[in-house]
């Protein structure tokens, strides 16, 4: 059922206002975004969507029309919440856009989407990014770009508990069809940039769920830790994007092994971020390929987010012919990968890796071909 009409069939009036985000791949830079770094993504073709029209009072109602599950709270009790519950971020954001002295009044919602869940594709950025634009809308409020990307920020960093970047809310905010989205978190600028014709991105979901707080955020410190230390010396270091890998290399005595572990897996990607760019320039998509390779092995061996499944699967990709390149795609622990494959064989390509992985594991993957699509928006 479309959301308009889901949302008729449960209040029986006409929703005032409809919003769409889509979830995204992160092509390359992994765990870049909040060490000032540059990232390439991709938002794609499966998104979040949200209706909903003020109802009077203080109390929200949301129906997911996905879990055909209610949640009902007041606006006044938004600090209240249940750790783990899908409307956390709903009231995130709520709580982000009173922060900002914006108040949102009370709406009936009904919200479906087909991103996967805990699966890397930022589902819960789509989310916000899908509750954002409704909410600016309910309050007749306009709230520029970075600034909605922050509102999500902010629900992920203090109501979830997750230290996030911005890259999810960035993709999602600024994809568009057939691009790749270029983002800069240090100046936070973000520019499409065409995918390369005739290429097309299969996901391979480990189904392994990714939960992204604890090892997530120690992560984090642990490159926070290594900045800390380098500008001891470096005082013109400011983030992770500040050193290369000669600098690391020279600074590597004074580091705890984990945190130079996981920021020579930074700088690499830093440094393969910025090799690509050149690869897309050129049209070389053979090494856009095997840069994705690459970043998986890092995240393997060096930044330790990977797991055994998504290992398997990218393993197994290695020996498709049909695959450029494949890798984890964000947080990791788990979650999706995202291999890199010529439109014509895609279909073939996801029947075939899928096959493949039950053969030599017994485990089940769900795949499936995505398009570059556009970004959040009203509908
Ligand atoms: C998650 C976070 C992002 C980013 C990626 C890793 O998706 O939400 O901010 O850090 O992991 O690159």
């Amino acid at each position: 059922m479309q959301i308009r009409d889901a949302y008729k069939a449960r209040y029986g009036t006409d929703a005032t206002v409809v919003s769409r985000a889509p979830g995204r791949l992160e092509v390359l830079g992994n765990h870049v975004d909040y060490n000032a770094g540059c990232v390439l993504s991709v938002a794609v073709d499966r998104y979040m969507t949200l209706a909903a029209s003020p109802c009077g009072g203080g109390v929200c109602r949301v129906w997911d029309e996905v879990l055909k599950e209610e949640r009902v709270f007041s606006l006044e009790g938004l600090l209240e919440h249940e750790k783990g519950d899908w409307a956390n971020y709903i009231k995130g954001v709520l709580v982000e856009f009173g922060k900002r002295g914006i108040p949102v009044p009370a709406f009936n919602a009904v919200i479906a989407g087909n991103v996967p869940l805990s699966a890397g594709m930022s589902s819960s950025a789509a989310f916000e990014m899908a509750c954002g634009l409704a909410f600016a809308k309910l309050a007749n409020a306009d709230i520029d770009w970075i600034e909605m990307a922050k509102i999500g920020q902010g629900a992920e960093n203090n109501y979830i508990g997750a230290k996030t970047g911005l890259l999810d809310q960035f993709s999602s905010l600024k994809g568009k069809a057939d691009s790749l989205v270029y983002s800069d978190f240090r100046s936070f600028t973000a520019k499409s940039i065409p995918m390369p014709k005739g290429l097309t991105f299969v996901v391979v979901n480990s189904m392994v769920k990714h939960v992204l707080t604890s090892e997530y955020n120690d992560r984090r410190q642990a490159c926070e830790k290594a900045v800390a230390i380098i500008s001891q010396r470096h005082p013109e270091v400011k983030a992770l994007r500040d050193v290369n890998s000669t600098l690391l290399e020279a600074e590597r005595r004074h580091l705890p092994e984990t945190s130079y572990k996981c920021s020579a897996h930074v700088v690499g990607e830093l440094e393969r971020v910025a090799a690509c760019l050149e690869c897309l320039k050129q049209g070389d998509v053979v090494r856009f390929g095997q840069l994705m390779y690459q970043s998986h092995e890092s995240s393997r061996t060096l930044f330790e987010n990977s797991c055994e499944e998504l290992d398997e699967i990218v393993d197994i990709a290695h020996s498709m012919p049909e695959c450029l390149g494949a890798r984890l795609s964000g947080g990791g622990f788990g979650g999706i990968t995202v291999h890199l494959v010529r439109s014509e064989d895609a279909e073939s390509y996801a029947s075939r890796i899928a096959e493949a992985y039950l053969a030599k594991t017994g485990r089940k993957a769900d795949t499936f071909v995505c398009a570059a699509a556009d970004g959040a928006k009203l509908l």
